[in-house]
């Protein structure tokens, strides 16, 4: 085969077979091919689109490029995962994994670092003192095994022709591919090895995919590759105008899944966290555990107003050398020196918290890091207070900065300030969810 020839039959719009498809990725991972013909590939697909058989070859070429875990072998029965398309404040899994671990159904999930706006779970874990992210194949196999709960980042070069191609794209205009965005996030998770997988596809301007048409669009895809490759799969779409809970911060956001693991929490992070678990517990269920939506919710609030998740969680921070007296006492996590509030200038109702110019205000402060190994500061961040329909009088305090230079306060107040907005007349609250699709 030649690689001109099957750029230019996708630059003509018509569709490549499987043996196209891997014999290109094979040779592009295998450096056989230069960037400058994948980079064409990529191009062309951008443009020309690809339909579902070609979407789904094109996933598993890259899933099979490196390693492909069995964690159905490793756990001892049906494995679930869980996936989100990256939001601001999006501390979810370090509630969900344990929560869903509580409930007799092991987890063992690999997990990513943050770059640019938005965050990564390897850095909110890491703000607690000594927990190791990176584990051995065997460590992470071991924990998997004893506590049926591990989280933790790749030990595994997991679909290494998605770094490759992800890099490519990243310099060559075509990110925003459907097509591409779904067969990237696909071949990672089919590499990784679960029998199910719920995905959270967030919707909204903090979020990769800003229109509901697109997520949706996104959700059907990531989902029809899931089944195609015989996966059992539920999507989400989860709104990601506002952020998610209060607390946007490596540490802010670790002190906050805490408190929900106890109990407690922000109302919308809390309902989050117990869909996203209960759809995980319906695909552990394999149709005979949980069919009824309400008995997995009631389970799930009770573990996590008993302690149960609580407890689950210490294990896992125990397990992997964290300092469990910060899971016991939150106010020891580290803390920023400065603590600045945003109070209303007016009364009114809340019309808009803009996740980006929070995610922004955030990463003002170090809150994140703009390239792979930048160092990042885990004490900084923000806390909005409020939520989009909230009626404020003057004076209220709106936001809090976590602050650790005091030179970077006024930028970060500026993104607070526009970001936030106020309406004269009543507004109607942002939904959680917009859809949820079945595969
Ligand atoms: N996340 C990924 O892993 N890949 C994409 O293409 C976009 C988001």
């Amino acid at each position: 085969m030649h690689a001109v020839d099957i750029i230019a039959k996708k630059r003509d719009g018509l569709a490549l077979s499987q043996e196209e498809i891997n014999w290109f990725i094979d040779a592009y991972t295998t450096d056989a091919l230069p960037d400058y013909q994948a980079a064409a590939f990529l191009m062309a697909v951008c443009i020309r689109g690809m339909n579902r058989q070609e979407i789904s070859d094109l996933t598993l070429a890259m899933a099979r490029s490196g390693e492909m875990l069995d964690l159905a072998k490793l756990l001892g029965g049906y494995a679930v995962d869980k996936h989100s398309s990256g939001g601001v404040g999006d501390k979810t899994t370090l509630v969900v994994l344990p929560l869903v671990a509580s409930c007799g159904v092991p987890v063992a999930k690999m997990s990513g670092r943050g770059l640019g706006f938005s965050g990564g779970t390897l850095d909110k874990l890491e703000s607690i003192h000594g927990f190791n992210v990176n584990l051995t194949t065997e460590q992470f196999e071991a924990l998997a095994r004893k506590n049926g709960l591990v989280l933790a980042g790749q030990s595994k070069d997991l679909a290494p022709a998605d770094g490759k191609l992800y890099a490519l794209r990243d310099v060559t205009g075509t990110v925003p591919s459907l097509p591409l965005i779904a067969s990237s996030i696909m071949s990672k998770k089919l590499a990784a090895g679960a029998n199910g997988i719920v995905l959270d596809v967030k919707m909204g301007e903090g979020a990769f995919m800003t229109s509901l048409e697109d997520a949706r669009q996104l959700a059907q895809m990531m989902v029809d590759i899931g089944v195609d490759s015989g996966r059992d799969m539920i999507a989400v779409i989860s709104d990601m105008n506002q952020p998610l809970g209060h607390a946007v911060g490596n540490a802010l956001e670790m002190a906050e899944a805490i408190e929900t693991l106890q109990g407690g929490g922000p109302s919308d992070f809390r309902e989050h966290c117990l869909q996203v678990a209960a759809y995980m517990l319906r695909l552990a269920g394999q149709g005979q555990r949980w069919t009824d939506e309400s008995e997995a919710r009631a389970l799930l609030d009770e573990h996590l107003d008993n302690g149960q998740a609580l407890a689950k969680f210490r294990q896992m921070v125990a397990a992997q050398g964290g300092d469990v007296e910060m899971v016991d006492d939150p106010s020891k996590l580290p803390q920023a020196t400065y603590q600045v509030d945003v109070t209303a200038d007016e009364a009114g109702y809340i019309a808009q918290v803009s996740a980006k110019a929070v995610a922004l205000a955030a990463f003002e402060l170090g809150a994140g890091r703009e390239r792979k190994g930048d160092p990042i500061d885990l004490a900084v961040g923000v806390k909005v207070h409020v939520k989009v329909g909230d009626q404020v009088g003057p004076g209220a305090k709106l936001a809090t900065i976590y602050a650790n230079d005091e030179g970077r306060l006024a930028a970060c107040r500026k993104y607070l300030d526009e970001g936030i907005t106020f309406h004269r007349e009543p507004v109607a609250p942002l939904p959680l969810f917009y859809d949820t699709i079945m595969g």
